[in-house]
């Protein structure tokens, strides 16, 4: 049984103090749960305070974007050991408001996976296809593109440190969901994918979360679907009180 994996992205919101705040109170409403593991994705200037904040819970930390240099003329990036350095553990690889606004091509994201893995920093590599995309039915050809990309430079070893995100844009910050029939083919799609690069062990093995506009009212239905193991959550992630509820989704039977 592959372990639930429930992220909150918060994006380009918050400041330090609040940030703090919202960190301390998850730590105080989630301290019981032990058997799924959570991650906040905090702005990089926020994560030392709330890395501090969460010394004592396992909730754990991570960046939302990275450089694949280690240091260097890079103005305004920040690279894998930099995160490490003050307190990230996971980073989030071509999500697709960098794919999409920032306009980062697949082989960039290919190099910030290998180099989010050496320097020690668990990636989740975010995929997904746009509403035109999936109208003129090429879903399964983006996807797999994005896949076989971004998962190009790793190597099955490593696979066990990664987590995939399917997203698909179109349910990004929307409101709208992908039903959980729709988003479940599509991780199986992503998953018959990464059987066919690496080995059914990998495959299995491997979580993928779900991520686009999850809300307390439809994480359930979502999480009880065979392939999905857990959501990455923007929006929603950023009260105290959904989020809480997002992680205590109910479990499976
Ligand atoms: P959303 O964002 O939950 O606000 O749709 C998800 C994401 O972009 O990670």
């Amino acid at each position: 049984m592959r372990r639930p994996f429930i992220a909150g992205n918060w994006k380009m919101h918050l400041d330090r103090t609040a940030a703090r705040q919202l960190a301390a109170d998850l730590a105080t409403s989630l301290k019981g749960i032990r058997d799924r593991d959570i991650a906040l994705f905090p702005a990089f200037p926020l994560i030392p305070a709330v890395a501090a904040a969460l010394e004592e819970s396992p909730i754990q930390v991570g960046g939302q974007n990275l450089w694949f240099e280690t240091e260097g003329a890079f103005t305004g990036e920040v690279s894998g050991p930099m995160l490490r350095s003050v307190g990230a553990v996971h980073v989030l690889v071509g999500h697709s408001e960098r794919r999409h606004i920032l306009g980062e091509s697949d082989d960039w994201i290919s190099l910030k996976m290998a180099a989010a893995l050496a320097s020690n920093l668990n990636p989740i590599l975010c995929v997904g296809e746009t509403l035109e995309e999936r109208e003129g039915g090429l879903t399964e050809e983006v996807l797999s593109r994005q896949i076989r990309s971004g998962l190009g430079r790793v190597a099955a070893d490593a696979m066990a440190r990664v987590t995939v995100a399917y997203e698909p844009v179109w349910a990004i910050g929307t409101g709208k969901t992908a039903t959980p029939e729709t988003a479940n083919a599509a991780h199986a799609f992503i998953r018959s994918e990464v059987e066919d690069l690496f080995q059914v062990s990998v495959s299995r093995e491997l979580r993928i979360q779900y991520g686009g506009s999850v809300k307390p009212g439809n994480v359930d239905g979502l999480m009880a679907m065979p392939d999905i193991d857990g959501a990455l959550v923007g929006g929603a992630s950023l009260t105290a009180d959904d989020f809480t509820r997002i992680v205590n989704f109910e479990t499976r039977t």
